[in-house]
Order: C-alpha cells, then structure tokens, then sequence
C-alpha cells in the first residue's frame, strides 16, 4: 500500500514513512527534503539540458525538477520494477511526461550506454562511491555531477578504518569532522575522476542531518587534473592545542607529540560563487564560502581548553574581524566559527 504526499510542486505516491528503509518498495524519505530543495535550485541555476537522476524512487526529484525549475531532458531511473511503477503514475499525476522519460535499469548500466548528461544525481543507501566512476564518465564537459553519502559515520572520522578502505583516504573525529567528511568525499571523486583524465571542481557541497552531498563540475581543459591535485593534501592537527594546518605529507610535529591528520583531501573551495549569491536554503553558507579554509573551530572546545567561560559567537566573530581576519558562522556546525585566524589568535580574545 502506498501514501500520498506532497512536498514542493509535487504530488506522488510512495510508501508510508514509518517503512522508510532501503527495503521499502517506494522509497521516500520527507527528511531529505532539504537535499531535494537545493537539488532543485542549483539545477534551476545551471540549466542542465540532459539530466540523469539515477536512484530516483518515486520520482519526487524528478517531478519537482520539471515543475520548479522548468527542466526537461530528465531521465529518471531507478533498479526497482515496483518503484518504477510507481514513479511512471507519479510522473503522470503531476502531468510531467514531457520533461520525464523512465528508465529501469541498473545505474552503472545506464550511464555506460553512452548518452552523455549535463547533471547526473547519485542518492544511494550509504556511499555513492560504486556508482561515481561510470558517471563521471558519463558527464559532457562542464556537467555537473551530484552525490549524497549517507555513510557519516565513516567519512566522519567514528570508523576510520572504513573511511580509508572505502574512500581511501583517512578521516579526523574532531570538530570540524563533517567538514573533513565532505572534503574527503570530493577528493575521492576527483580521484576516481582522473584515472579518466577529468577533472572535478566542486561548484556547491553541505553537510545535513545524517548525510553529506557534493556538487561537482567537471572541466576537461589542458591542465585542469594537476591544478585540482595541486588543492589535495593533508590536513595535520594537534587534539592537544587545536593547532591545524595544511601539509602535503601525513606527518608533522605540535605540542611536542606527532600530529594526527586527515586525508587525501580537497583543500580548494568548495562553493561557486554564481551559486552561493542568494542562497537562503541553509544558513551561514553564503557567508562561509568567502573564506577559503579547509576547517573551523569550535567556540566552546576553545573555551574548554583554555579553561575560560565561552565567548558569544557575534562578539568573537567581530574581535576576529577587528584584528583583520575573516570569520563568520558555518552551516557544518552551531558552535562553529570558520576563519582564516589561527588558534593562537583566539587566546587573547578569550582571555580578555
Ligand atoms: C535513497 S533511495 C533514492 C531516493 C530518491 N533519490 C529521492 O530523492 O527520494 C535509493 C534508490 O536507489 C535504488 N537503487 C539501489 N541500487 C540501485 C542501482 N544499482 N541502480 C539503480 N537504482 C538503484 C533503490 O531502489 C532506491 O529506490
Ligand atoms: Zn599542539
């Protein structure tokens, strides 16, 4: 039995939420709501003319696409007969046939026959890192490809072993893991990308509730591989004093003890500009993406370190702009401050 929901413009069948697992027949999951809301705006803003939505369930994204961005060109695919069924009547419901073909096929199967898209969207159960390599492939030059990884456990630094078999790079549990999570989900996705000589750039990524997604367009120009290798390496810190910095090797030296670290990792920015002016859908993203630092801090593991009560976020972030620095909030955590200061910088205004 299947339920009828509505979010945006859509309206569709799928099965009730309290089923809501990677064995549900039709699967919906209200929660990603927000994923398909931003989903929906950067393709709006890219106008991606031919559009693979790979693991497409119900279809709501794809609906929601043609009805509230006006796109068309959309193949929507999913592996499982039942929940193309559904998705073929959902797409009728919402009068949507023309913008919408169906296709029932394994997604590694689809993006290697050859058709080339301009916005392909990976939303596996877990990683999409088994789907990426034949997408990436399947990519036209600047198309952009869109992945979700529900695997935040791993990527984010609880179970480091996972992290490095699955995306061969190692993660940090601190606070600014998500963070490390995403850029280690673009890394290996660039990497997978340039066994096939693309290049990938991301163009928008955030970290929400239990999942992380990336944007990332690919760009095929002379050179383009070894100028994103050369924004890759290390991040090293020091769990003593919450020193950080970036090397191009996993080793260094702090508070007299060897550093830990994370990666490979993307180190470069991580949102176009064209895509975060204007953006309201989550907060504190706008403002982040001017300042190019692969980390944040945390105000209260601060003031627990130097033993001093907490400093409110609006008076540190102007003590940070007064002394010359940028800072500002990040959507990657509520205590978070993302600045290109270093911790020593934020002792005196502790202590004051
Ligand atoms: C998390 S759900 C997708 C949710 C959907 N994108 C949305 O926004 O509502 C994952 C979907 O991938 C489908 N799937 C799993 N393995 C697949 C494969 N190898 N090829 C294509 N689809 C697959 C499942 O049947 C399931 O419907
Ligand atoms: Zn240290």
């Amino acid at each position: 039995m299947l339920s009828l929901f509505t979010e945006g413009r859509a309206k569709f069948y799928a099965s009730p939420q309290q089923q809501a697992s990677a064995k549900t027949p039709v699967f919906y999951n209200p929660v990603m709501k927000l994923n398909r809301d931003i989903a929906v705006y950067v393709a709006g803003r890219l106008k991606p003319k031919q559009i693979c939505l790979g693991m497409e369930a119900s279809g709501v994204r794809a609906i929601r696409f043609a009805l509230e961005a006006s796109l068309s060109g959309i193949t929507a695919n999913d592996a499982s007969p039942v929940a193309v069924e559904a998705m073929k009547k959902n797409i009728e419901l919402n009068n949507a046939e023309d913008a919408i073909s169906v296709q029932n096929k394994d997604i590694k199967k689809l993006l290697s026959e050859g058709e080339a898209y301009d916005y392909i969207d990976i939303d596996p159960f877990g990683t999409p890192v088994y789907y990426a390599e034949p997408a990436i492939q399947a990519l036209s030059e600047n198309g952009v490809l869109a992945v979700t990884a529900t695997d935040t456990s791993c990527l984010c630094g609880r179970f480091v072993k996972a992290c490095i078999k699955k995306y061969s790079s190692r993660p940090l549990d601190n606070e600014f893991c998500k963070e490390t999570g995403l850029r280690i989900l673009i890394w290996k996705m660039q990497e997978l990308g340039s066994k096939h000589g693309r290049a990938l750039f991301p163009v928008f990524g955030h970290s929400s509730n239990h999942y992380i997604r990336a944007y990332m367009q690919a760009c095929n120009n002379k050179g383009a591989v070894e100028q994103m290798k050369a924004q890759q390496g290390f991040i090293l810190y020091c769990h003593k004093c919450l020193g950080r910095r970036v090397s191009v090797a996993p080793e260094g030296h702090c508070c007299g003890a060897d550093m830990d670290y994370a990666g490979l990792l993307w180190l470069g920015s991580i949102w176009d500009e064209s895509l975060v002016d204007g953006f309201t859908l989550i907060r504190h993203i706008a403002e982040e993406s001017a300042i190019n630092v692969p980390w944040h801090f945390d105000t209260h593991k601060i003031a627990k370190m130097l033993a001093v009560p907490a400093v409110r976020h609006d008076v540190l972030i102007d003590s940070l702009h007064a002394k010359g620095f940028k800072a500002s909030r990040t959507h990657f955590k509520p205590e978070g401050v993302k600045t290109d200061a270093m911790i020593s910088d934020f002792v005196p205004i502790f202590r004051q």
